[in-house]
């Protein structure tokens, strides 16, 4: 049910830190001990590399949770779109775990992958906001999202919840292979679920910025650099498939290698700064586009900021930005959705879950 919300999108959007709250209940024990499955532990202290398949905003998840379990687990992980597994298939290694990243549970191009490495004989663990969906049952394990329904196509706080569990899988993995974090990530995630909090509060900013930059626009640039580049990847993404905003997300340093031919006069360019080791390159690429007319909108994390920064977000942990800094990234393209009249819950020629290939 909506309750007083004109769309599911922003209801869902607002649920975001509650959203975290349960994810951290739900797998911490009383006395605030992780509590995953003793199988998956096992299966993560057994492989050798991970391999992470999935289709849009949750492929976008994988990139941020590879960075987690590389980081923090040490184990290498390859990220890969579902649709093109098969054509690419990479050479595996000798004890592979593929884990599934998918909301409905149901997307056919993850399970056609999952079919196939069944019959090669790998382990599989889905990660999935259904339970008793397909790729669940048909996994050796499951890890729940717990974010409740989502029932807006543009998928919002299952992104958010599969980073957050990925990062406490991470977590598990790294204390089951006695590994030392120099940070207590659930208290990190806590102070997240704050953040949110604050975030949902500031709609009529983000509104105003719509407003004021995305007017009338045709097209729009996310740039970004490191972990910030894969939530401009999710940012563009959701820009386009409810507002129609011929959008692209890229990694800052690609600029120069052809797409600032493409910025002129009034191009909307949102750039986000909430990595320290790149807000340097990334604000030099700003000003690379504002010379050349771009309309820049500078979304950066508190400590890093600017004062011509259009939106300053919460400071959170640095790996965990990208719970934080998507949240004005679904915003922007729900209201430049709504200010076009565009169907916010259910864009053209798009379904909710693609269960064809
Ligand atoms: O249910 P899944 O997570 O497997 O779905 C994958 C994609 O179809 C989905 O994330 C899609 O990209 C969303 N509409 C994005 O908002």
């Amino acid at each position: 049910e909506k309750g007083t919300y004109s769309h599911f999108m922003l209801k869902e959007i607002d649920e975001q830190p509650f959203v975290m709250r349960r994810i951290i209940q739900e797998y911490q024990d009383e006395h605030d001990q992780l509590k995953l499955d003793q199988d998956i532990r096992g299966a993560m202290k057994a492989c050798d590399r991970i391999y992470i398949i999935a289709a849009g905003t949750s492929y976008h998840a994988g990139l941020v949770g590879k960075q987690f379990l590389e980081k923090m687990a040490g184990i290498p992980v390859e990220v890969h779109v579902a649709s093109e597994f098969s054509y690419n298939m990479p050479l595996l290694s000798e004890k592979p775990l593929f884990v599934f990243i998918s909301q409905s549970g149901e997307t056919a191009d993850s399970r056609s992958v999952l079919v196939k490495i069944k019959e090669m004989g790998h382990p599989a663990l889905t990660m999935t906001n259904v339970p008793g969906s397909t790729l669940s049952r048909e996994a050796d394990y499951t890890l729940h999202l717990h974010a409740g329904p989502e029932i807006a196509v543009a998928s919002t706080k299952a992104y958010t919840a599969q980073i957050a569990v990925l990062a406490i899988l991470a977590v598990d993995t790294a204390q089951a292979k006695d590994l030392e974090l120099d940070f207590d990530p659930m208290q990190e995630l806590a102070i997240v679920a704050n953040a949110m909090e604050v975030l949902t509060d500031q709609k009529e900013a983000i509104e105003t910025l719509v407003r004021e930059n995305l007017g009338t626009t045709r097209n729009a640039f996310f740039i970004g650099r490191g972990t910030d580049y894969f939530v401009c990847l999710e940012g563009a993404l959701k820009l386009k498939e409810i507002s129609y905003i011929q959008a692209e997300g890229f990694a800052g340093g690609e600029l120069k290698h052809g797409t600032i031919a493409l910025i002129e006069d009034g191009t909307p360019v949102i750039a986000l700064a909430t990595q320290e080791n790149v807000n340097y390159a990334i604000r030099s690429n700003v000003q690379e586009v504002v010379a050349r007319g771009a309309n820049d909108m500078v979304f950066s994390m508190k400590g890093l900021e600017q004062d011509t920064d259009a939106f300053v977000v919460r400071h959170v942990h640095e790996l965990l930005t990208p719970l934080v800094s998507v949240v004005p990234m679904q915003l922007l393209a729900y209201y430049a959705a709504l200010h076009r009249d565009c169907d916010v819950d259910k864009p053209r020629n798009l379904a909710k879950s693609v269960t064809v290939e």
